[in-house]
């Protein structure tokens, strides 16, 4: 096995998107504009309602996937398709926008914390005017592994000890674990080679130690790219860590974005703007 070392470590920015929500962007940000095939990562955390509660009114999306994992809180989505529900903590909404929705995400709370992520992966162009599909779970579905000095939600993919997430993507096979660790605890996991990876730390230091056995550590909204190598060594600091360990297959293919829309060209970018505004979604 070799594993894999830290190449980069990113900054999340603060940002503000949809009608006004503060949040962190960690992909899609000047620093990492993609991390192939992920095309944005933000995260959102705050108590103050002020920061949430503006939410995201209708917008559409069209060739890729938005994937939002609450920790804490409720949002209520709903589509132009009639889709409607909404994410409780702990669980995920995995959605293949593919040729197009228009939909709303909105706090399905006036008050306490709310705190989630959402991630975007790009579609190959193949896929990128395919049906919408929604893979929903909440958190009673997603499978907890119990490791010494650590436990790990898998919410796509599977582990090296055999757990898998609930979610199915063929097209880029992502992993998406969720990982906490006790103090000092260790930390290893197969990936495969060939997959862009990150470490993303929600709360707590996180220590990578490579071959050389030199530690290098992140901290809270700290994303950290990893190399090639086929296992991720890692280790919590002195008061435990939580943080996502996320990889995919990269697809390799020319990306033209336009603010909602991720397509291979910019006609298509283009073609997607006349599709929304002539109401074809
Ligand atoms: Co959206």
């Amino acid at each position: 096995m070799s594993a894999r070392r830290l190449v980069q470590v990113i900054n999340g920015q603060p940002a503000s998107d949809g009608a006004g929500v503060s949040l962190v962007r960690v992909i899609g940000q000047p620093a990492l504009m993609q991390l192939d095939p992920f095309l944005l990562l933000d995260a959102f955390r705050s108590d103050d309602p002020d920061d949430y509660i503006a939410g995201f009114p209708p917008h559409p999306h069209r060739g890729f996937e938005t994937v939002t994992y609450l920790l804490n809180g409720r949002m209520r989505h709903a589509d132009n398709a009639g889709h409607e529900g909404v994410i409780e903590s702990g669980g995920v909404q995995w959605m293949t926008a593919g040729r197009g929705i228009v939909h709303s995400e909105m706090p399905e709370q006036e008050d306490g914390l709310l705190e989630g992520f959402q991630l975007w992966i790009n579609l190959p162009s193949s896929h990128k005017l395919s049906q919408p599909r929604y893979q929903e779970h909440a958190r009673d579905r997603i499978p907890e592994e119990t490791r010494e000095g650590g436990r790990v939600r898998v919410i796509a993919g599977s582990t090296s000890r055999g757990t898998r997430g609930p979610v199915d993507q063929p097209l880029t096979d992502p992993l998406y674990l969720d990982v906490s660790l006790d103090p000092g605890a260790g930390f290893s996991e197969a990936l495969d080679s060939g997959h862009s990876a990150f470490v993303y730390v929600i709360e707590g230091q996180l220590a990578l130690t490579d071959d050389s056995e030199i530690p290098t550590t992140l901290s809270r909204d700290q994303l950290g790219i990893l190399d090639q190598g086929d296992e991720v060594k890692l280790a919590a600091g002195d008061n435990g860590v939580r943080f996502l360990l996320i990889a995919g297959r990269p697809l390799g293919e020319p990306i033209a974005r336009g603010g909602p829309f991720v397509m291979n060209t910019e006609a298509e970018v283009g073609q997607a703007f006349a599709d929304f505004r002539a109401g074809n979604f």
